[in-house]
């Protein structure tokens, strides 16, 4: 039994005396490990935050620049009342005068109202850390309106701006051992309910006119709006951040929304939200289409998301700018109404071109792929009712679901068809009827080898070795949109 215990055959107790001992040893041993339980277990059960609290059990931080401030230097109190608002500011004016350096939130809750971020900060959410977002909007500043856009997002007029803000900056990291950012956004919800605010509600994190961005190691909790939105940036890397806002009643709490923006990295996320997981945008008809900034080259992959109300993953409506060469990979999306949806609508204008996703997973959802080009939602009555967007070459290869209901529903139109879908290895089982699983308008493309469930008359066949066996009977049909299941 000894043996048992001894790495590479080499006991390390020796003799007839050691092996006496050794039953009573262990019993000790075993004694000792229980009553540790026991006094761990009544003791997080009285209270957690007395065990919590010995600062020991938190993981060290880091350095990661030359220069490191701790928020508490600049007179934070992490009461929860304390509104830490001019600490924030401080930290950030010290670490902009010494040209970048680190600010560590310890662990504690820094209420604040917004505060700007500079260039060449990493900002440290240690373990246990959480910056909570004031309620009361008074204390949020007004910003204009995205330009791409016209108005704020829901009203016009200008529009609240995000809890953690920055502009034209570069190198800015916000990082730490999975501390939060907490918006408080029931507050907001509710007033947006009753028609109580004046202008658009605000963003958690929003970065407009930036590059070289990571956003990693962080939860992102209860956004007022959208969680994060980065706006015309370059060069963004989000990974290990866990968004999560309640999956009903929390309007417009989309998880991550890259806005014209170029060069951008999604890895490794997981998001739970009351609106899209990722809404890939890029301006409002009109002046979006004046703007004319596009998304594109981004990557999106080992992502899981939950969106009982809208899409996990999401391309427009808006995206006058337009989107190209968006990869999605290893996504798995779950008990949410839509999995992957692009919307647009006359009036956007602009393209949605070479999309491309791959090794899907739909776990219970009631759409798996939803294309929709009448989402007719539009800034103000000056939009250009010839600006039809051009939507191509998007591609499905491994997908696979279950407790599906629609599967497949790509709804082109006469001005704006959907040109080259392809769809390869893909097998989503259903969990309603066994009609109306593949619907199709204006839809032109191909399938390669045999999918389920069965495509519809809209797309040629191809075997696996890209032979064509089937001609499309046929293309710009409307065949079988059915928005009732
Ligand atoms: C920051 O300051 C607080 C209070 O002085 C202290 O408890 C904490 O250990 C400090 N953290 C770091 C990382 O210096
Ligand atoms: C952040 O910067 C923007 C742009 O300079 C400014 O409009 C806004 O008021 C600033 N926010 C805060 C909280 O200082
Ligand atoms: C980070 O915190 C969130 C919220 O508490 C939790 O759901 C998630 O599992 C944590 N992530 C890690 C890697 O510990
Ligand atoms: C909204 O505007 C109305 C009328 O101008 C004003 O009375 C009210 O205080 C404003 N509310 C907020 C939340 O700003
Ligand atoms: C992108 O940003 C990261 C993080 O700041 C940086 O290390 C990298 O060099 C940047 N890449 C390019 C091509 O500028
Ligand atoms: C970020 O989280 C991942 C996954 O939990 C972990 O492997 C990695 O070490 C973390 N990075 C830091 C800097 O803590
Ligand atoms: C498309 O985006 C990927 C990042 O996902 C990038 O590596 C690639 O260079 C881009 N392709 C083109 C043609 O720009
Ligand atoms: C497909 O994606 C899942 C996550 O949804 C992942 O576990 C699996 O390894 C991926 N398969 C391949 C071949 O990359
Ligand atoms: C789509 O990809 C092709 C091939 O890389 C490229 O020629 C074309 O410009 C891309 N379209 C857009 C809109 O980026
Ligand atoms: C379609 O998109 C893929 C992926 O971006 C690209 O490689 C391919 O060249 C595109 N095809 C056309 C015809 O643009």
């Amino acid at each position: 039994m000894a043996d048992t215990f001894s790495p590479n055959g080499r006991p390390h107790l020796h003799g007839p005396t050691s092996k006496r001992w050794l039953p009573t040893l262990l019993a000790a041993l075993w004694a000792i490990c229980f009553a540790s339980v026991f006094i761990w277990q009544s003791a997080s059960v009285r209270s957690i935050s007395i065990f919590r609290s010995n600062s020991r059990l938190y993981q060290s931080i880091p350095r990661l620049r030359k220069n490191v401030f701790n928020l508490t230097d600049f007179g934070a109190v992490d009461d929860g009342r304390t509104i830490n608002t001019g600490a924030f500011e401080r930290a950030v004016q010290a670490i902009k005068a010494r040209g970048g350096g680190q600010l560590n939130v310890p662990s504690g809750t820094w209420l604040t109202a917004p505060f700007n971020l500079t260039s060449h900060l990493t900002l440290f959410l240690a373990e246990g850390a959480v910056i909570l977002g004031i309620e009361d909007e008074t204390l949020w500043p007004l910003l204009p309106a995205l330009p791409s856009y016209g108005y704020g997002r829901e009203e016009k007029g200008p529009r609240y701006g995000s809890l953690i803000h920055g502009q034209n900056l570069k190198d800015v990291v916000i990082t730490g051992h999975n501390g939060t950012i907490n918006g408080q956004g029931q507050y907001w919800w509710t007033k947006y309910k009753r028609r109580a605010l004046n202008f658009t509600r605000p963003p958690l994190v929003h970065l407009m006119w930036s590059k070289d961005i990571i956003i990693s190691n962080i939860t992102l909790l209860d956004s007022p709006f959208w969680t994060f939105h980065p706006y015309d940036c370059k060069n963004i890397t989000v990974q290990h951040v866990t968004i999560i806002a309640p999956l009903i009643g929390a309007p417009n709490t989309d998880g991550i929304d890259p806005d014209s923006c170029e060069d951008m990295l999604v890895e490794n996320c997981y998001i739970s939200v009351g609106d899209d997981g990722i809404a890939i945008k890029s301006g409002w008809d009109q002046y979006g289409i004046a703007y004319g900034r596009p998304s594109t080259n981004i990557l999106i992959r080992d992502v899981t998301i939950r969106s009982m109300i809208s899409a996990g993953i999401s391309i427009g409506s808006e995206m006058s700018g337009g989107v190209s060469n968006i990869t999605v990979e290893n996504a798995r999306i779950w008990e949410s109404r839509r999995a992957i949806r692009i919307k647009t609508s006359p009036g956007r204008g602009a393209f949605i071109h070479n999309l491309t996703y791959r090794n899907l997973t739909f776990d219970n959802c009631r759409v798996g792929v939803i294309v929709k080009t009448d989402y007719n939602e539009h800034p103000d009555d000056d939009w250009d009712r010839k600006a039809f967007p051009v939507v191509s070459n998007i591609s499905f290869v491994g997908v696979r679901g279950w407790g599906v209901r629609v599967p497949v529903r790509i709804h082109g139109s006469e001005h704006i068809p959907i040109r080259d879908v392809e769809l390869k290895d893909f097998a989503v089982g259903l969990s309603y009827k066994k009609k109306h699983i593949f619907q199709c308008s204006f839809v032109e493309g191909r399938v390669i080898g045999e999918i389920f469930p069965k495509p519809c008359e809209n797309l040629d066949m191809y075997s696996m070795d890209g032979t064509l066996i089937k001609k499309a009977a046929t293309e710009n049909v409307m065949v079988d949109i059915d928005y009732d299941i």
